[in-house]
Parts: C-alpha cells; sequence; structure tokens
C-alpha cells in the first residue's frame, strides 16, 4: 500500500488531543479542566498517574512538528484547550492561551503541515462543572458558542478543517454512565467509584446538549466566518464496526440497533433531524425531544462526517434486557450484547487494550454503512491506530521493532482504499492514532499507541518505531512504485 493507492488529494496525518499531549497544566494561564479533577480522584487511573507533564508537547512542539514533517505527513490534528483560551470557561479570552495555539499553528505551517483543529476533546473547564454541572445545562450551549466563536476568530484565517466534537458517544457514556471517564458519574446502581449520577438519563441528556452546541457553533460559523475562511466544519465519531453474530434477524437488528446507539445517535440528528428509531423506542421518556426548531437548527450542520475507528465486534441481540453489571457499552438500553468472540474464535488479534482487536475488514464496512445511510458525505478517518503495553518487562527492542503496528496500518488501509476505488466511498482523509506514545486515559501511561516511543523515565526522548519509517516510505511512494 502506498500514497499512490489514493485519490489525488487524500490526505494523511497523526492526531493526539490536549490533554493527553500538553502537559505543562499550570502554566499559560490556563484553568483547570474536569480532567485534572478527576485524575485527582483515588483509583480512577491504572496507574496512579494524570498529565500534568504528558509528553510535554507545549514546550516541545518545533520538535514534533519535525517529526511529521520527516515522515512526510500532511496534516496534524490536534485539540484546542478550552481552559487555556477561557481559564474560566467563559468571559475574558486568555492572551496567553491564544498565543500560544497561534505559535503552534504558525510553527505548522512553516513546515508545510495543515492544523486540523478540535475545539472540545473532553476537556471542560472545571469552573463549568461547578457552576451549573457542565454539560448537563443548557447553559453549556451558549458557552460553547461562545468559545467556538472565538477559536474561529483567532485561529480560522489559517485552520480549515474544526472538528466540534471529539468521541461524544464515549465522552457520554464513560463521563455520565460508566463513570470511568471525567467528570466521573455514574448510573450503576451501588458502584463504589462512581459519583451517582441521577439515573441512566443523563447521558442523553448530554449528548443532546453536545448536539445542539455544535449545531450552535456550526451555525456561527455559516454566519460570521465561511464566506471569508471557507473551512469545514465536522463531528469525529467513535465508530465501532458492529458485525451481527449469526445471520439470524434478530441478531442483524441487534447490530443495527447497536449503530443506531453509537453513530446515529449523532448522525441521525444531524443528516434527517431526528434520533433513530431504535432509540425513540428503548429509551422513550429519558430521550430528550428534538423539537421542529431543534430539527431545524440541526439538519445540515456538518460538512464531512470524522471517524475515529480501531474495531469490530460481535454483536448479538439481548432478549433478557436487564440491565448489566458487566461494563460494556451500557449497551442494556439497546438490547445487544457484543463479543470479540464467536464458537470460540477471536474476531481478530489483540492489542494491548482489553477492547482493541485488528479487525481490518471492520474499515471498509463502517465507510459502506455511513455511505449508504446518510448518502455518501465526505468522511475522514480522524483516529486509526493501536497499542502495545508498557510495562518493566518489555524491552525497548522490542517496543520500536513494531511489526504488529505496521501490519494493522497496511492492513486497514488497503481495506480503506477498497473502499474508496472499489465501493466509490467518499473517503478524504487518514489520520494515525497517534504521533507518540502518550496518556491514555483511564489506563494512563499503561499502554504506548505512537509511531514514535517516549521515554517516560528520561527526558521524555521521542524515538521512532519501525511503524514510523514504514509511514516514511508509504507516503513518498506514488502509485507505480507502490509494493507492499
Ligand atoms: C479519543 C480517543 C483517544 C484515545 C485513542 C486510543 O477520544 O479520540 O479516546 O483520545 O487515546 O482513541 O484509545
Amino acid at each position: 500500500i502506498s500514497r499512490g493507492d489514493f485519490p489525488d488529494g487524500f490526505i494523511f496525518g497523526t492526531a493526539s488531543s490536549a490533554y493527553q499531549f500538553e502537559g505543562a497544566v499550570n502554566e499559560g494561564n490556563r484553568g483547570v479542566s474536569i480532567w485534572d479533577t478527576f485524575t485527582r480522584l483515588p483509583g480512577r487511573i491504572l496507574d496512579f498517574s494524570n498529565a500534568d507533564m504528558a509528553v510535554d508537547q507545549y514546550h516541545r512542539f518545533k520538535n514534533d512538528i519535525e517529526l511529521m514533517k520527516d515522515m512526510g505527513m500532511d496534516f496534524y490534528r490536534f485539540s484546542i484547550s478550552w481552559s487555556r483560551i477561557f481559564p474560566n470557561g467563559t468571559g475574558e479570552p486568555s492572551a496567553e492561551g491564544i498565543n500560544y495555539y497561534n505559535s503552534l499553528i504558525d510553527a505548522l505551517l512553516e513546515k508545510g503541515i495543515q492544523p486540523f483543529v478540535t475545539l472540545y476533546h473532553w476537556d471542560l473547564p472545571q469552573m463549568l462543572e461547578d457552576q451549573y454541572e457542565g454539560w448537563l445545562s443548557t447553559q453549556v450551549i451558549k458557552d460553547f458558542e461562545h468559545y467556538a466563536y472565538l477559536c474561529f476568530k483567532s485561529f480560522g484565517d489559517r485552520v480549515k478543517y474544526w472538528v466540534t466534537f471529539n468521541e461524544p458517544h464515549n465522552f457520554a457514556l464513560h463521563g455520565y454512565d460508566l463513570g470511568i471517564q471525567a467528570p466521573g458519574r455514574c448510573s450503576i446502581l451501588g458502584h463504589f467509584l462512581c459519583r451517582k449520577g441521577k439515573s441512566s438519563t443523563e447521558p442523553y441528556i448530554v449528548a443532546h446538549h453536545i448536539l445542539l452546541s455544535h449545531a450552535a457553533a456550526y451555525r456561527t460559523y455559516q454566519q460570521h466566518f465561511k464566506e471569508r475562511q471557507g473551512g469545514q466544519i465536522g463531528m469525529a465519531l467513535d465508530a465501532i464496526w458492529y458485525e451481527p453474530i449469526t445471520d439470524l434477524d434478530e441478531d442483524k437488528d441487534a447490530a443495527g440497533r447497536a449503530m443506531d446507539f453509537s453513530v446515529g445517535w449523532f448522525l441521525d440528528p444531524i443528516f434527517f433531524g431526528k434520533y433513530p428509531l431504535s432509540m425513540e423506542q428503548l429509551v422513550a421518556e429519558r430521550l430528550p425531544e428534538i423539537t421542529d426548531a431543534t430539527s431545524k437548527m440541526l439538519v445540515g450542520s456538518l460538512d464531512f462526517v470524522g471517524i475515529n475507528h480501531y474495531t469490530s465486534l460481535y454483536t448479538r441481540n439481548d432478549r433478557t434486557r436487564i440491565r448489566k453489571l458487566v461494563l460494556q457499552d451500557a449497551s442494556s438500553d439497546a438490547a445487544v450484547i457484543t463479543t470479540p468472540y464467536r464458537k470460540g474464535a477471536v474476531i481478530g488479534e489483540r492489542a494491548a487494550s482489553r477492547w482493541l482487536h485488528i479487525v481490518p475488514w471492520g474499515i471498509r464496512k463502517m465507510v459502506n454503512y455511513v455511505k449508504n445511510k446518510y448518502g455518501n458525505p465526505p468522511m475522514i478517518i480522524t483516529e486509526n491506530g493501536m497499542d502495545d503495553s508498557n510495562g518493566p518487562f518489555i524491552t525497548l527492542e522490542k517496543t520500536l521493532q513494531d511489526d504488529k503496528r505496521i501490519r494493522f496500518h497496511r492492513d486497514y488501509l488497503s481495506n480503506l482504499s477498497a473502499a474508496i476505488r472499489e465501493d466509490n466511498c467518499d473517503v478524504r482523509g487518514y489520520f494515525v492514532w497517534s504521533l507518540l506514545d502518550n496518556w491514555e486515559w483511564n489506563m494512563g501511561y499503561t499502554v504506548r499507541f505512537g509511531l514514535y516511543y517516549v521515554d517516560f523515565n528520561n527526558n521524555l526522548t521521542r524515538i521512532p518505531k519501525a511503524s514510523a519509517q514504514w509511514f516514511k516510505n508509504m507516503l513518498r511512494l506514488k502509485r507505480d512504485m507502490s509494493s507492499d
């Protein structure tokens, strides 16, 4: 596989997020975010770490841009930390925060790399959580719009791709149902690590407010900036492919519901102005209402669909519909059971993370699903990648020779190329998660997702893995010279 197997203008990049990369949490006038708070609660993070330092990109971005440049990447996807721009979430913007992102953007452009910017990658200013419970309140909508407006105004002369929200489905479920991510609210009775939420209604309220905030930001952009800046706005959805475990209709329907409760939850309102029928039926009165006025705001508020795709799962109908105590995607509302196993055989080899099985054909099915259901909108793979374990018994040599990761990208990219060439899916770009090993939320530093190794014990030195060299070759090759 090589660059030449993709259409002209297809873009390649690596992806990151502010909290996982920047560090420097007490510098540059940054305000506290809900993740700073969450990592300080006992027992939440596997290795008791936080991202106060992370990979220190705040100070090292020039060096990191060299690494991207060396591989031949076209774009860099990063997120803006809301509390760097508005330390209190709202009010007066911070000049230091704006300056930081100006320097980052300018340094990228100087090296010929285009910025691809996420506005919200999970790090709400703590002040807004304290004032009105953050995403549970409608007040967040105007604060997000205000923040988005300021970002468009400050950076939009140079930034032409915006993602409003990263993985809202994960954020809503992990933050408000399972309680394993910030702000750590949970609706599972008796789960001792959670701040008890009110009921399993909260994820739906949060997602609703995210949708409204997204639409508000999109409309603001169209009204004030689109003409002059000409940028594109999308959302990045965590998109697992749900494969029916059998050919039975009940299992096919179950897989369809699993898609509804993840991707459809956000794309149906934006494309069709309403939540998926299965959600209306199963979530019933706990699902917020989309009024005619809201529906009008939502429909068409998207220029591209961002797809964070890593893995696939088998899916079966759950006839019992009893709320599971096992943590599995809060899938009980959808009445599905998901599993990586079928008749004892695993769907694909596992990466380090339990949830990440390597299933290259899943990406092709995923983009075909979006194509068929939503009329082939422009799509961008905003994340794809795999992790290795980090631990005392794993040698540096083995981590650097990451052949498994090379196979992973080669096989996912081959399937993606086939989806574009043979199935006519309108996919326009591909971002690797991630440039560097980094801080993986509740897994802390126990797993490594980077094309570059980071030495967390020795000055955060970056060392290329074999996969970085592989991307470098792959991106240089045109079709006629390509080889596997
Ligand atoms: C996201 C993801 C990333 C993860 C990556 C690996 O929100 O986009 O959770 O931040 O690090 O998906 O799990």
